[in-house]
C-alpha cells in the first residue's frame, strides 16, 4: 500500500438480496489511471458477475476482510447505507474513522436512517449521499438516482408481467384472439417513462397519468394514451417545472379519476413523487378492491411511503385477488446493468472530490453542498435536519 496515494475502498454489500457493487473492472481501471489505489473486498463483485480476477487485472488490490477495507481506505464507495454486519458482530459505521469519506445512497431524510446518520456524525465521518445529486446538466453523469429509476421502471413491468394471470401482448390463436393487457403508469418521470416504454415493447396498451403537462407530453410520445386527472396545470407545476404537492381536494379528484382508470387496467405501475416529500397516496384500498381479479399493482414509490394504501413495504401481498408489489430494492434484481450505471455515476461523483494533490472537499460546489450529510461531527444535510425536526445549522448544506 502506497501511503502517499488516496485509497478507494469497496466493501462487499451486506444488505440481504443486494447484488450490486460500487465499482466495475472498467471504473476500477479508470480510478487506478487517476493515480488512486483501489482496495476491494474479495467477492464484492460476485452478485454482479464482476470477478476478483477482473478487478486484479484492472489494478485493484483484493483483501479478505471488510474491516481491512474500512481501516485502510480514505474514501469508501458503497451502494447501500451502512448496515450492521452479523458476520463481524459490529456495524459498518463502527468500522469507519474521523475524516474518512463515505459515498453511497444514505436516504438521510428517511426516519429509519436517522440513527445511522447520527452515528456517522458522531464518528466524524464525511458522508455524501448520491440520492441528493441535483438534476442539473453538470451532474447528469453522477445522477445515480436517475440510473436506478431507469432500472426500476423496466424491472417493475417485467415483474408485473411475470405475475399477471394473462398475456401482455395481443395473441391470435386458432380459437380466437386474446386482447392485449392494459398497463396504467401513474407518475411518468424517469421510472414511469421507462415503465411505459417497456410495457409498450411487450405489446401492452399503455395509459399514462401525471400532473405535469411536460411529463404527459413525453408519455404521449411513447405511444401512451393520457388519463385526465382533472388537476389544473397551475396547481401542479412549481418553479423549475417540478411537480407541486396537491391540496386534499385535488388529490381526491385525482383518486377518483385513477379509481376508474385502474378498474379498466390489468397492471398499475405507481411511481409518482414530489421531490423531497412523502409520496402521495393515489390508489386507495377501494380502488384496488375494484380492480379485476388477477391484476397486478407495483408500487415503485414505496421507498418514499408508496402511492397505494394497500402496499406492504418490502413485500408482495395478495388482497381482493390483486397482487400488490412493494419490493424495495428493484435495481438489485438487475445487478449487472444497475452496477454498470451506478459504478459510472459514483466514479464521476468521486472525481468531484479529487484535486491535484488528493482529496479536496469544495463545500461551495453546488453538487457537493447538496449531497453532504455529515461533516466534522455535525449533520449538515437540510432534508435530513428538517426530517429530524431540527432547523438547518448555520453553514448547513441546502
Ligand atoms: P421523478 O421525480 O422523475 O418522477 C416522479 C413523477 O411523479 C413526476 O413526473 C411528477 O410530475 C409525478 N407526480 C408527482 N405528483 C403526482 C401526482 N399527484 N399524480 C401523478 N403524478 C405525480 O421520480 P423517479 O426518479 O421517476 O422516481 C419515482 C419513484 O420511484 C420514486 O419514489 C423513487 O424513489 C422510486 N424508485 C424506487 C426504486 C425501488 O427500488 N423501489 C428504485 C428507483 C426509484
Amino acid at each position: 500500500m502506497n501511503r502517499d496515494r488516496t485509497v478507494i475502498g469497496v466493501p462487499r454489500e451486506i444488505m440481504p438480496g443486494e447484488r450490486r457493487v460500487a465499482v466495475t473492472d472498467q471504473t476500477c481501471r479508470k480510478l487506478v489511471g487517476r493515480g488512486l489505489e483501489v482496495l476491494i473486498e474479495r467477492g464484492a463483485g460476485a452478485g454482479a458477475h464482476q470477478s476478483d480476477e477482473a478487478y486484479r487485472a484492472a489494478g485493484a488490490t483484493l483483501v479478505d476482510d471488510a474491516e481491512q477495507v474500512y481501516a485502510e481506505a480514505d474514501v469508501i464507495m458503497k451502494v447501500k447505507e451502512p448496515q450492521f454486519s452479523t458476520a463481524k458482530g459490529r456495524s459498518e459505521v463502527s468500522m469507519m474513522r474521523p475524516g474518512q469519506v463515505l459515498v453511497t445512497f444514505l436516504h438521510p431524510a428517511s426516519p429509519s436512517n436517522h440513527e445511522m446518520v447520527r452515528q456517522l456524525a458522531a464518528r466524524g465521518v464525511t458522508s455524501l449521499t448520491l440520492d441528493s445529486v441535483p438534476r442539473i446538466s453538470r451532474a447528469q453523469t453522477m445522477d445515480a438516482l436517475t440510473s436506478m429509476s431507469t432500472v426500476a421502471g423496466y424491472k417493475a413491468v417485467l415483474a408485473a408481467a411475470d405475475r399477471l394471470a394473462s398475456f401482455v401482448p395481443m395473441v391470435s390463436t386458432a380459437v380466437g384472439m386474446l386482447p392485449p393487457a392494459r398497463v396504467l403508469v401513474v407518475g411518468t418521470g424517469v421510472a414511469g417513462l421507462q415503465a411505459l416504454a417497456t410495457a409498450k415493447r411487450l405489446g401492452a396498451v399503455t395509459v399514462a397519468a401525471d400532473i405535469r403537462p411536460a411529463a404527459r407530453e413525453q408519455a404521449g410520445s411513447l405511444g401512451a394514451k393520457i388519463c385526465d386527472l382533472g388537476v389544473p396545470d397551475d396547481m401542479a407545476v412549481g418553479p423549475g417545472g417540478y411537480a407541486l404537492p396537491l391540496s386534499e381536494a385535488c388529490l381526491d379528484r385525482e383518486r377518483g379519476a385513477l379509481r376508474a382508470a385502474a378498474a379498466e387496467s390489468d397492471v398499475v405501475i405507481l411511481s409518482a413523487l414530489v421531490p423531497g416529500r412523502r409520496a402521495p397516496v393515489l390508489l386507495d384500498d377501494e380502488a384496488v378492491a375494484a380492480m379485476k381479479p388477477g391484476s397486478v399493482v407495483v408500487d415503485i414509490a414505496i421507498d418514499q411511503g408508496g402511492n397505494c394504501s394497500a402496499t406492504a413495504p418490502g413485500q408482495i401481498v395478495q388482497r381482493w385477488g390483486i397482487s400488490i408489489d412493494g419490493t424495495k430494492n428493484i435495481p438489485g434484481q438487475v445487478p449487472v446493468s444497475a452496477t454498470r450505471l451506478f459504478a459510472e455515476n459514483v466514479f464521476n461523483f468521486v472525481g468531484l472530490l479529487l484535486g491535484d494533490r488528493g482529496l479536496r472537499l469544495d463545500r461551495d460546489d453546488e453538487i457537493i453542498a447538496a449531497c453532504l450529510v455529515t461533516f466534522e461531527g455535525r449533520i449538515v444535510h437540510a432534508g435530513a435536519l428538517e426530517a429530524m425536526g431540527a432547523a438547518p445549522l448555520s453553514g448547513a448544506a441546502s
